[in-house]
């Protein structure tokens, strides 16, 4: 085998074209792929900058000749050789380097390679566990290059952003306490500490608080964190936050400082311009008009309540919803009045799947005619009103569901995304950003028969609701926002409490007692008796983020060793039994009987 000893590379394979005409130079990378023209070889040389096709021949150099006929795919060459134009019938219009190719006078085989288990090329079909077995090889495509190399710009760009405005990056410590962000800790045990475990941050946000008491005054860091939760497409256990955290400033600050970040990274590395400011929503408007704390506006489609018209109908099915305190609503689908009964039952199942008992549908037939299964009931009049009232026309479709608030915003939610779909209504190019404002503080939790924070038990309330903190928990808005893009998530933050008198009321409330407080959060309390500043702070998930960019399907793809969808690695085999010595320094006994135990 061959070493590059007193060789080294002069550019990149994607990089040779016509500046180089008629030099000498010197490439290294992979075997994309070999051609044998019997006394001419062909091999396209791939390297992170792109592929350019090399030219061997007996006449050119001898032994490079005879060592080309041994090279496989994927083999490790570097060569040296001149570059000259190629000839009209064989330029490649599709390839960058398609213009040239390399006469070679000296090659090396620097390594062999096994047949890969795919072929190193964008597009392919092959299923993502073994793409993920071998990701080494699998980012060897370039569509996987181009991801990180695209992440790679995306965090610099928020980074140099970040330092041009005052913002410190500053680390803080992996093994932590668990801090309350609401899902799965991941543990580790401690050795020297038997029985005590640290937990791996779900984020920093506590450390990220004590930062501003310190006076750091603003702080960020690109950070990786821990959630043992449910996965999707844009979840993974190990997450990237952009973090930050900063002093005296205010909501609106933020959000406009948010936005021109957004701004100028999307300017520096997708050359795309994206309006500022964001529009702002309250999440009162998006879940009655949207159904989602995270709406999609690439379309519009909102909802119309038609509870009030409804609430003297003769019609069972409907005023039995209403007398228990449910709504009624719809959509109109523009242009859909002619959609086959066939779909319909199927729209009916899809609402279903989101917890819809029934949806009932009104089409406004072109010819004046109503398709619709319960006029009969309602009778022409009412119907006609509904649809006067949805804004729908000769030709639309009106689509109702009628149940519980929640029931009512996820299946409608789901239905008016999945029309937007069908109706070829989104605009796969758009870059939508909203602000969602003004979350509700608190949320009853059904399990635990009391409020929880909607966020965390540090986010402020709005001034004007404190006052119903103990009497109407429910009625409090909290100054906390979401940023979201094209109907995903990509960041949330808010204003924090900072004064004790408040946190207490805000423990109160939600059902903390002081001592159980002390015990989860008391370093962060104590803390705060030692003049903390009034501050505020965000989280972008930079997966997503990257994801949401790059026009991606799922944060693995943008994940250099992502875990698979039951938080597997396939690569490494993770997570893997331990060996018993292990687990005795660690004071750790097993306890797996039940076969069902293995799979919890
Ligand atoms: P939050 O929990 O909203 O806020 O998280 C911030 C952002 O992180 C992303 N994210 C995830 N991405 C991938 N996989 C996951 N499992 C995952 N979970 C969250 C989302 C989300 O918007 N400490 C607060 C922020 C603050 O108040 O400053 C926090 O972590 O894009």
């Amino acid at each position: 085998m061959d070493t590059m000893a007193g060789m080294s590379r002069t550019c990149g394979c994607g990089e040779v074209d016509q500046q180089h005409m008629d030099q000498i130079i010197t490439l290294a990378g992979w075997v994309q792929r070999r051609r044998d023209h019997g006394g001419l070889i062909f091999v396209d040389l791939r390297d992170r900058s792109g592929i350019v096709q090399l030219v061997m021949s007996p006449q050119y150099g001898e032994e490079a000749f005879r060592k080309a006929e041994s090279v496989r795919n994927e083999y490790v060459l570097a060569v040296q050789g001149k570059v000259r134009s190629r000839s009209e019938d064989t330029i490649n219009p599709k390839m960058k380097t398609g213009r040239v190719e390399v006469v070679v006078s000296e090659l090396r085989i620097l390594n062999r390679a096994k047949t890969p288990p795919f072929y190193v090329e964008d597009g392919i079909d092959v299923d993502e566990n073994v793409r993920l077995k071998y990701r080494y090889i699998d980012l060897r495509r370039p569509e996987m290059q181009q991801h990180l190399i695209m992440r790679h710009k995306i965090a610099h760009a928020m980074r140099e952003f970040l330092d041009d405005n005052g913002f410190l990056e500053i680390e803080t410590p992996m093994l932590t306490k668990s801090t309350p962000e609401g899902a799965r800790d991941y543990l580790v045990p401690s050795r020297v500490n038997p029985g005590k475990f640290y937990a791996l941050p779900q984020s920093p946000q506590l450390f990220k608080q004590l930062l501003m008491v310190s006076g750091l005054e603003r702080y960020f860091q690109i950070v990786r964190c821990f959630r043992d939760e449910d996965l999707r497409a844009d979840r993974q256990p190990e997450f990237t936050q952009l973090d930050m955290e900063l002093s005296f400033e205010n909501q609106d600050f933020i959000l406009d400082l948010m936005e021109h970040m957004m701004q100028q990274v999307f300017r520096s590395v997708l050359h795309v311009e994206i309006p500022i400011p964001f529009q702002r929503i309250t999440w009162d408007d998006a879940m009655n008009l949207y159904g989602s704390d995270k709406p999609d506006l690439r379309f519009d489609m909102h909802f119309h309540d038609i509870t009030g018209l409804l609430k003297d109908t003769g019609f069972k099915v409907f005023r039995s919803v209403i007398e228990r305190g449910g709504v009624v609503k719809a959509i109109t689908v523009k242009g859909d009045a002619a959609i086959p009964r066939r779909e319909l039952d199927g729209l009916v199942e899809y609402a279903g799947r989101y917890g819809a008992k029934g949806m009932a549908w009104i089409g406004f037939l072109e010819d004046g005619g109503l398709k619709c299964q319960i006029t009969k009931f309602l009778g022409e009049e009412l119907v006609r009103k509904i649809g006067a009232f949805c804004e729908a026309e000769k030709g639309d479709l009106v689509l109702i569901i009628a149940d519980q608030p929640k029931v009512v915003a996820q299946a409608l939610g789901e239905l008016r995304l999945e029309m937007g779909r069908r109706m070829n209504l989104i605009d796969e190019n758009a870059f939508c950003f909203r602000w969602v404002v003004d979350f509700p503080m608190f949320e009853y939790s059904e399990d635990e028969k009391r409020y929880v924070a909607e966020h965390h038990p540090f986010t402020a309330p709005k001034e004007e609701d404190v006052q119903y903190l103990l009497s109407d928990p429910a009625r409090v808005h909290a100054n906390a926002y979401d940023m979201v893009l094209n109907g995903i998530e990509a960041g949330g933050g808010s204003l924090r409490i900072y004064q004790e008198e408040l946190q207490e009321k805000v423990f109160q409330a939600i059902g903390i007692s002081q001592e159980e407080a002390r015990q989860k959060f008391g370093f962060l309390l104590d803390a705060f008796q030692y003049g903390a500043p009034p501050h505020a702070g965000i989280a972008l998930g930079l997966d997503r983020l990257v994801m949401l960019m790059l026009r991606c399907s799922s944060i693995r793809d943008v994940i250099a060793f992502p875990k698979t969808q039951s938080a597997i690695d396939p690569l490494t085999q993770a997570p893997s039994s331990v060996a018993e010595k292990q687990l005795k320094e660690l004071h750790i006994k097993l306890d797996l009987h039940k076969e069902s135990d293995l799979f919890q």
